[in-house]
């Protein structure tokens, strides 16, 4: 059931002070990705609340590196497509890209211009959500190539950072005050 399943999640996530900057704690997914039944567990996880809360979904958008990991599964069990946000520089073609803030730092993200159609219904995900800079420029991408942003979704919130303040609406399965 979801509980046991957010639990399995819950057990493989690796907290790692001081990465990689003094004062962060840096949570670790590569256990999750290590233990197949955790992969499923989690996947799980992002299809039912898909399923249950979007009837449509044209597209799934992951973001650079770590919503890589788990966005084409989602979206293969979906049948959908799978969309690539990365960081600046990395695409080949005409792109657009979007400056933002980190937790720890700045970056830009970019996708290929034809990536997504006006008017197509995309979800977006991510490994985690800190400040909400990151998602909140893959946002700004799609809102530009006037895709219909239907949510953000991603495993873990840093609850504190407020990052869903600017994310309406998100899904996160474990706020970090459980971890
Ligand atoms: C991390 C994480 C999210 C983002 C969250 O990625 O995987 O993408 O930061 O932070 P935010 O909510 O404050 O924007 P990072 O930029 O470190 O890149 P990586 O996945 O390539 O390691
Ligand atoms: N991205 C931004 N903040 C992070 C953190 N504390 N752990 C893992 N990834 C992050």
């Amino acid at each position: 059931d979801t509980e046991s399943k957010l639990q399995l999640v819950h057990t493989h996530i690796r907290p790692f002070p001081d990465f990689p900057k003094k004062g962060i704690l840096f949570r670790d997914i590569c256990p999750i990705l290590k233990d197949p039944a955790a992969l499923t567990a989690v996947i799980d996880l992002f299809e039912e609340h898909v399923r249950k809360n979007h009837k449509q979904v044209d597209l799934i958008v992951g973001l650079d590196a770590r919503g890589f990991l788990f966005g084409p599964l989602l979206a293969q069990r979906l049948g959908v497509g799978f969309v690539l946000v990365r960081k600046k520089g990395k695409l080949p073609g005409t792109t657009v890209s979007v400056a933002y803030d980190l937790e720890y730092g700045k970056a830009e993200a970019e996708i290929q211009e034809d990536a997504v159609a006006p008017g197509q219904k995309v979800l977006l995900i991510d490994d985690l959500l800190a400040t909400g800079g990151t998602l909140y420029a893959a946002c700004q991408l799609m809102k530009k190539q006037q895709a219909e942003v239907l949510g953000c979704m991603v495993v873990i919130e840093l609850k504190e950072l407020n990052g869903t303040d600017k994310l309406k609406p998100s899904q996160c399965f474990l706020p970090n005050s459980v971890l």
